[in-house]
């Protein structure tokens, strides 16, 4: 269903990572489990017309992406099935799903890099985990000149990520080992916002070593930037703490979305692909502008950029948002925008502030929506139960996991009709899908 084959034996469900429906393929069995098992092809022997060779040349080694062997039009086919099928398991009927949207730029859309840094042969690497491991496979070469090494990312990323790499060997500095908790470097970490990068280095320790090195190594890429040291010595998966200091230049970079000119810091969230992100923000403003809502709640509303769109063409408009760095991004934001009065952006959990606030909207006798762009986890029942006690007029709901949002879909269904289905290409040569969902109430 994700751009992976699922075959049977003896009744037993058997998922094939990087195979296609109606290909003949040899495998091996990797994991059994009580329901299904997990097998790793070995042979291609008959494949499907819709197979490609992979730009990148270490596609079947590297975990990062899982759709590049399948030609981009195939690529875009499974993704709406798999929207399709997600709503039809959870609503239990057929539900019409538009064409799968994007930009047209199938490589070098990410305008961020996170990746894992690891001791290998001596000397430090970076690179994503193979599939269900913590093992780092190492990028390869460049294959195309606008491109860096990961195919996903442009040139300019891969200049920073090389000036790290060439400063981390210089010094001899080591990695940080999982199992140990020893060891120095943990992640690379740059975003492009606008023409300038933020670069972060997240280390095991107090302070990054000879910053001076660093900074002018960067500086002979001949790109603008602004670097930063996030110190995380805790022993966790999470990837940056949030003890982030700015090495130099300044602490947070200004990027212009739709007119809206955002400073974001290193720890906000922002899209990480800024063509189809536009494409999305544009058709949930015009779907709100369109029906003239007097309010709009932008529920998990991170650094506030969506929220000062849609401050364009309502009265009112709050922003919930837990992070509170992402908080104080959007109030200075909504000064910046003159969007002071129009706009409140409130800390909080969603599952606690949407409630209180849409009760308040309801009270008040104002017609409202709300726009939900909730991470992966989807949204909490609390958020679900509140907009079907305070019925906004409209919803829409941004999603990164149909799985997700159909599930939650299910909990307001008896309440709001479904009037369109959009999935956006947020992320090809992936199985991600980013999908837009506009409800009306009934
Ligand atoms: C998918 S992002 C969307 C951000 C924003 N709408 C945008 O387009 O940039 C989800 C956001 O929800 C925030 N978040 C996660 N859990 C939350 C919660 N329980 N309450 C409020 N915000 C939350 C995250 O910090 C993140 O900024």
């Amino acid at each position: 269903m994700e751009g992976e084959g699922v075959a049977r034996v003896d009744g037993m469900v058997v998922f094939v990572p990087l195979c296609m429906q109606g290909e003949k393929v040899r495998v091996m069995v990797r994991e059994v489990n009580k329901k299904f098992a997990r097998a790793t092809v070995i042979k291609v022997l008959e494949a499907s017309e819709d197979r490609i060779y992979p730009l990148c040349p270490i596609f079947y080694r590297c975990g990062c992406c899982d759709m590049q062997h399948i030609r981009y039009d195939k690529q875009k086919e499974i993704k709406k099935a798999n929207v399709k099928a997600c709503l039809y398991k959870a609503l239990g009927r057929d539900v019409e799903v538009d064409e799968v949207r994007g930009d047209g730029v199938i490589f070098g859309y990410r305008n961020k890099i996170q990746v894992p840094l690891a001791m290998q042969g001596g000397e430090v690497v970076a690179g994503y985990y193979k599939g269900n491991t913590h093992t780092v496979v190492p990028f390869g070469e460049r294959v195309r000149e606008d491109l860096g090494a990961c195919v996903m990312y442009e040139r300019g990323m891969q200049d920073m990520l090389d000036a790290f790499l060439g400063y981390a060997n210089a010094l001899a500095l080591d990695c940080y080992d999982e199992r140990s908790g020893k060891g120095f470097l943990r992640h690379f970490v740059a975003r492009r916002v606008g023409d300038k990068y933020a670069v972060v280095v997240v280390g095991n320790g107090k302070k990054l070593p000879a910053e001076k090195k660093l900074i002018s190594a960067l500086t002979d890429t001949g790109k603008k930037f602004s670097l930063y040291f996030d110190s995380n010595t805790k022993k966790t998966n999470v990837i940056m703490s949030s003890d982030i200091k700015v090495v130099c230049g300044e602490e947070r970079l200004e990027a212009d979305v739709l007119g809206v000119r955002a400073k974001v810091s290193p720890l906000s969230f922002m899209q990480i692909n800024d063509g189809v992100r536009d494409m999305i923000y544009t058709a949930v403003a015009d779907a709100v502008k369109e029906k003239g809502f007097g309010a709009v709640v932008d529920a998990y509303s991170g650094a506030g950029v969506l929220t000062n769109v849609l401050a364009k063409s309502a009265r009112e408009v709050y922003g919930i948002e837990i992070v509170s760095e992402a908080v104080a991004d959007a109030d200075k934001l909504t000064v910046a925008c003159g969007n002071t009065g129009k706009v409140r952006n409130i800390c909080g959990d969603c599952a606690k502030e949407l409630p209180l606030l849409a009760a308040r909207l309801r009270e008040d006798g104002k017609d409202f929506a709300v726009v939900l762009d909730p991470p992966r986890k989807g949204c909490d029942e609390r958020v679900l139960d509140a907009i079907k006690k305070a019925s906004p007029d409209f919803v829409c709901y941004v999603s990164c996991n149909p799985a997700t949002l159909a599930r939650d879909l299910a909990r307001l269904d008896e309440r709001y009709e479904i009037k369109s289905v959009t999935p956006y290409d947020m992320f090809p040569q992936t199985k991600h899908v980013e999908t837009l969902i506009c409800l009306e109430r009934k």
